[in-house]
């Protein structure tokens, strides 16, 4: 998952420093993210390609308050931006670190830092969850609009805490996401099955007919981790709620219902009206949720000729129904 993460990124990244590269815009400026956060002082301060690479969300340079003769720390350098405007605060005494995993990022900031003429700064190849510096080695640490992006988000902030020398500083501006994600934000990705694979093989849940779930499919995330699922199989406006599934170690915190009633969000905005499901294991767990028992006569034909129905569940399994 981690690695998949990083791919995507990655040629996300490399595409849009190829273009700066090539003389081209990268970024687009709307006002919220990109060079236009940055005043025109500072503006002038830099190389016009390192603006024009610019792809934060924020300044961190003006929440950070650097002092000369400070070691900074920029995560997610890009075109260098941030790491050749704390060059200039920190003075010849000071040094300013850019890390960053994309080559061709870290070829543009060093081009960059070339045409600004600065001697204080070095560019570093990694990822922001290990970060290759030794322990308490840095003032402050700075980063823009990258932590969002990286796969394990808790491994970042011991990295940072690890590199931080006693009583350093972090200045960090970022995207987060507070809790009004949509149904559809909640998706479950196509580089999630393998994971949710393995939640229902170690729950002995079946995997048969999965791949017609996962369009409908919501997961929960804890650590990079696919912690659990709640899947719909689509049939026109009635569904198949299956694949309902936490880890064992997080039951009981009330997920596995965040989970189920995310996925009826989600298939309600699919015109789903009517959810069926089978089961043998929460027989008493879906009616604490407004699942009511169905006779299997009254279950629509699509649903009969499911995987579900055919082969994975057994006749012992109890039918429920509810209406969205
Ligand atoms: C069923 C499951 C998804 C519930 O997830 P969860 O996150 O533990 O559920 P919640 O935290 O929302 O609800 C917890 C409550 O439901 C109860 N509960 C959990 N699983 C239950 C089950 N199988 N049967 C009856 N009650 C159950 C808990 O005892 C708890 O009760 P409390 O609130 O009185 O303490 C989870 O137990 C699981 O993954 N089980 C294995 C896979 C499975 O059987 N899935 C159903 C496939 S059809
Ligand atoms: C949105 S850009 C921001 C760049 C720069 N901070 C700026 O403000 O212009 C994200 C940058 O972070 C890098 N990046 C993303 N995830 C990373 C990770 N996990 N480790 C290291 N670098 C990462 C990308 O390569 C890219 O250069």
């Amino acid at each position: 998952m981690t690695t998949d993460i990083h791919e995507v990124v990655r040629e996300r990244y490399a595409e849009a420093a190829r273009s700066v590269l090539s003389g081209e815009s990268c970024c687009a400026e709307d006002g919220n993210y990109g060079s236009d956060l940055y005043s025109a002082l500072e503006r002038e301060e830099l190389p016009d390609a390192a603006v024009m690479a610019s792809l934060g969300c924020g300044n961190p340079i003006a929440v950070a308050d650097l002092h000369e003769g400070e070691r900074v720390l920029d995560l997610g350098s890009g075109g260098g931006i941030d790491v050749l405007l704390s060059a200039r605060r920190v003075g010849p005494t000071g040094r300013a670190f850019g890390l960053d995993m994309t080559d061709e990022m870290l070829a543009l900031a060093q081009r960059n830092a070339a045409t600004a003429g600065a001697m204080n700064v070095e560019f570093l190849k990694g990822h922001i969850e290990a970060i290759p510096l030794p322990a308490a080695s840095i003032d402050v640490v700075i980063s823009n609009c990258v932590v969002n992006l990286a796969a394990d988000k808790p491994a970042v902030f011991r990295e940072i805490a690890r590199v931080l020398r006693p009583g350093g500083r972090i200045g960090i501006t970022d995207i987060v996401a507070d809790d009004s994600l949509t149904p559809e934000q909640r998706r479950a990705l196509d580089s999630d099955r393998a994971a949710v694979e393995d939640l229902l093989t170690a729950s002995e849940l079946p995997l048969d007919g999965l791949e017609i779930a996962l369009p409908t499919a919501v997961v929960a995330r804890a650590e990079a981790a696919v912690v659990g699922c709640a899947a719909v199989e689509a049939y026109g406006s009635v569904g198949l709620l299956r694949s309902v599934v936490v880890t064992p170690d997080l039951r009981g915190t009330g997920l596995g219902r965040r989970l189920v009633e995310a996925a009826e969000a989600l298939a309600a905005e699919r015109g789903i009206a009517e959810l069926y499901l089978l089961t043998e294991t929460a027989k008493a767990w879906f009616p604490r949720l407004g699942y009511r028992p169905a006779a299997r006569a009254s279950v629509p034909t699509e649903l009969t000729a499911s995987p579900e129905f055919t082969t994975a569940c057994p006749e012992s399994a109890l039918l429920l129904y509810k209406r969205l």
